[in-house]
């Protein structure tokens, strides 16, 4: 929570399967979109939350599988685990709220006396959650049944139906709104309430998220049936909640436009950074820029000329140096003479560049010093450098561009490139 020390502009609470992620797209075009909208006009002043019905256990397994941003807050297991930062500090407080009027043994000795439910993997079951799987014609059901049981037991539960399939029963205080709500209500005490929220989902459990006062609410287009029913009874004429007409992450950026929240054109929608002028920029955007634009020149998506050239080596100081891992020094403008010979060395392949957690620290009136972690996919291999780098304001101010002025290059550990002949930037 150290980091939160300014009320952020845009706090942006999204589920991740089927919502911020699309199972559907291998090439993770959406995400990669919101990424670098999110890293180059957000991430310096506003609050990304992944709010989950995986286990920490599936929610690291997907952060490996797909290219995911770092939230600044992660909820996991549908409401029932709060953490903080990259290093994932758990939110004790809310452990303890939980305990109340809960007892995970009578749950499973009454679960057991049902037939239909098939009990989830190992990893699944938490302390405030256990879960099954059940037929979608059964459903209704077994979950009015169970409820009876339950109370009769005296245990105060709540029954999430999801996706179709899945079954949870967590503390009747828990579930991904009651989180939320909670989470508010933190920020609030401490003098840092969001200016906006927007919640994002598309299934069953992401319905309380929807039901939380003054917070806007998108249901994404692909939406499970039992999300858009629960829509049509409890929030039919609510303005404050759309149902998107883009897939997954892009109905995410189609309801930042909507409800006008800020900027809503990813940098990845811009075709050509030399003619486009942007308003409001930051050195966030300036590196989101300059590492997409090196994404698309291996691609062979640019055009391959020298105005590009001459460009980006004019946005980089003469005798700028990149430090790289092994300790070697180059010049920037040797990097760009070694990439103008790369020019779609990766047309046709799996590569993919996105930076994450980006953040600027000015250093004087004019220069920054900004660190940020830059992923590199390559057909199945994802490495990352953790970059600090100095980048400068021309001119008079930033309207007229950045200069690099040097860049220091780390590996993340675990993630270093085995053959780094290609490794530039
Ligand atoms: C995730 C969890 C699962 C849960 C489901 C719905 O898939 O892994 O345990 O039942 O979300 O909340
Ligand atoms: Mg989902």
């Amino acid at each position: 929570m150290d980091r939160i020390t300014k009320a952020a502009r845009l706090m942006i609470v999204s589920d991740l399967d089927h919502t911020m992620v699309d199972h559907h797209d291998p090439e993770n075009l959406s995400l990669l979109r919101f990424n670098a909208l999110w890293e180059s006009n957000y991430r310096h002043d506003s609050l990304l939350v992944f709010s989950t019905g995986r286990s920490p256990i599936l929610y690291k397994q997907l952060r490996k599988e797909k290219p995911m941003l770092t939230p600044d807050i992660t909820i996991m297991s549908v409401g029932t685990e709060i953490t903080y930062g990259n290093s994932m500090l758990p939110d004790d407080g809310w452990v303890e709220i939980l305990n109340q009027k809960w007892d995970r043994n009578i749950v499973t000795e009454e679960t057991s006396k049902f037939p239909e439910l098939t009990l989830q993997a190992e990893t699944e079951q938490r302390p405030h959650k256990v879960s099954f799987y059940v037929d979608k014609t059964k459903a209704q059901v077994v979950m009015k049944e169970l409820s009876d049981c339950l109370k009769k037991r005296g245990l105060d539960v709540k029954i999430i139906y999801s996706g179709g399939m899945d079954l949870d029963i967590l503390p009747q205080g828990a579930g991904k709104g009651q989180a939320l709500a909670y989470l508010l209500k933190k920020l609030k005490t401490e003098g840092v309430p969001p200016v906006n929220t927007l919640a994002c989902g598309d299934s069953g459990n992401d319905a309380e998220l929807f039901s939380i006062p003054d917070v806007y609410g998108v249901m994404v287009s692909n939406a499970q049936e039992e999300l858009l029913q629960w829509h049509a009874e409890n929030a039919k004429g609510n303005p404050n909640i759309i149902h998107a007409k883009e897939r997954c992450a892009a109905g995410i950026i189609e309801a930042i436009g909507h409800f006008k929240l800020g900027s809503n054109s990813s940098p990845r929608d811009v075709a050509d950074f030399v003619e486009c002028k942007v308003d409001h920029v930051n050195p966030g955007y300036e590196v989101v820029k300059f590492y997409l634009f090196y994404e698309r020149w291996r691609r062979g998506e640019t055009d391959n000329c020298e105005t590009y050239i001459s460009s980006l080596k004019a946005s980089c100081d003469p005798s700028a140096i990149v430090v790289f891992p092994s300790g070697a020094e180059k010049t920037l403008h040797e990097c760009i003479h070694t990439m103008k010979g790369c020019y779609g060395d990766q047309k046709g392949k799996q590569f993919r560049i996105w930076v994450d957690r980006v953040l600027s620290t000015p250093t004087g009136s004019s220069t920054w010093l900004v660190k940020f972690d830059k992923w590199e996919l390559s057909g199945d291999e994802r490495c990352c450098c953790v970059i600090t780098a100095k980048i400068s304001a021309k001119g008079s101010g930033a309207s007229y561009g950045y200069t690099w002025v040097n860049v220091q290059q780390k590996w993340l550990e675990e993630y270093e490139k085995k053959d780094d002949s290609t490794w530039l930037f």
